[in-house]
């Protein structure tokens, strides 16, 4: 019998989420804040107007090129967790784009067997450019980041003014016929929990399977509070007083979004609830930083780092007995909201969604 990536709590692993780099282009407010201002959404609301001060630059270092595994040690992982049952990859970042010759990554990544589905997470900024040998490379899903259609609001979440780069993506992304194109909203409140109807309204038109996700303390900024977060019910209820939604059944029980259809069959939307309705009871998910840990839980206070056993000559097997060790370590659950929560030192842009 095949041997599995199983954990203490029964859990079998099937999902890798890869980062290729922790770089973006984009400094959305949830993730990595440009300025210590606008990484505190209260204090740039109500005391700004007040006191003006001048912005803050955060300052970040990323990861020294040296550190960043190579694309043979990312297909190497990835080769030895799918002969261990891994099923679904998918790429992200920071920016996954921003990694120079990804194509290359995707193209062998699509060729290792047992990798039956093969997505990218991107902010769609430079997906214009790199859409179409990405699909040639066999790339196979996307999910595109929009938060906001309004492009001054946009620009507020992003930091930058890329609202019109991520429709025309959107765009290319459907006649290059990626199927489902994807996106995804952070709703967060005071900031865009306005625009729910009218981003379901844009994947309607757009046949979009397009999710809502709930805030989570992975900010850079640390600005995460509990009343920012519009929880997955009250989205829910807001949509079923304008849509006449109906709930489509998966099988799939390691799915984090509760999935919604219209009467019509145009578009779906899926509400990602990690915070007020937490699916880590299910989770089938691990994640490889750029810098080659992997990393048990979203919210893990340790990682484990693959890069001495990859550069040091460890034969497969070692490292397959390696990936089956730290999986059974995995943590039951994430203790967002309960007094004893820590926010991890690594954040979501050098982790990956
Ligand atoms: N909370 C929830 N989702 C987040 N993302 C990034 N930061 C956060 C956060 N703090 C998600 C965004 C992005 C993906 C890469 O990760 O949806 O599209
Ligand atoms: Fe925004 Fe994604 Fe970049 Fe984070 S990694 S700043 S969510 S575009």
């Amino acid at each position: 019998m095949r041997s599995n990536l199983s954990d203490s709590f029964g859990r079998v692993m099937r999902d890798l989420r890869v980062s290729v780099t922790d770089r973006c282009n984009f400094r959305c407010l949830y993730c990595l804040p440009e300025t210590e201002e606008a990484a505190d959404f209260y204090r740039v609301k109500f005391d700004a107007l007040k006191n003006p001060s001048p912005p803050t630059p955060i300052t970040r270092e990323w990861k020294p090129r040296s550190q960043i595994l190579t694309f043979e040690e990312i297909e190497r992982v990835v080769r030895l967790a799918a002969q261990l049952g891994i099923e679904k990859v998918r790429v992200t970042g920071g920016e996954p784009l921003l990694r120079h010759g990804l194509e290359s990554l995707v193209a062998r990544l699509a060729q290792i067997p047992g990798v039956t589905d093969l997505a990218m997470t991107t902010n769609g900024f430079l997906f214009p450019q790199k859409g179409r040998t990405l699909r040639e490379a066999g790339l196979q899903r996307v999910s595109f980041s929009l938060d906001s259609l309004d492009p001054a609001n946009f620009k507020r979440i992003a930091g930058r003014d890329g609202l019109r780069s991520v429709l025309a993506s959107i765009d290319l992304a459907q006649e290059l016929g990626f199927r489902p194109v994807k996106a995804n909203a952070v709703i967060i409140r005071g900031l865009n929990d306005h625009e729910i109807e009218s981003l379901t309204d844009f994947a309607r038109q757009k046949n979009l399977s397009f999710r809502f996700i709930e805030f989570m303390p992975l900010d850079s900024g640390r600005a995460w509070q509990k009343e920012l977060v519009v929880p997955g019910r009250e989205i829910l209820q807001r949509l079923q007083a304008r849509f006449d939604l109906q709930p489509v059944k998966s099988s799939n029980i390691s799915e984090t979004a509760k999935r919604w259809s219209f009467a019509d069959g145009r578009s779906e939307i899926g509400i990602i609830a990690p915070v007020s309705e937490p699916f880590c009871g299910h989770c089938n998910r691990l994640r490889l930083t750029a810098d080659g840990k992997l990393r048990t839980c979203l919210f893990s206070l340790t990682e484990h780092d693959l890069k001495p056993l990859l550069r040091g000559g460890a034969s497969d097997g070692v490292i397959n007995e390696r990936l089956q060790e730290i999986v059974r370590q995995k943590e039951e659950r994430h203790h967002i909201g309960e007094p004893d929560f820590v926010q991890p030192e690594r954040t979501m842009s050098c982790i990956g969604g």
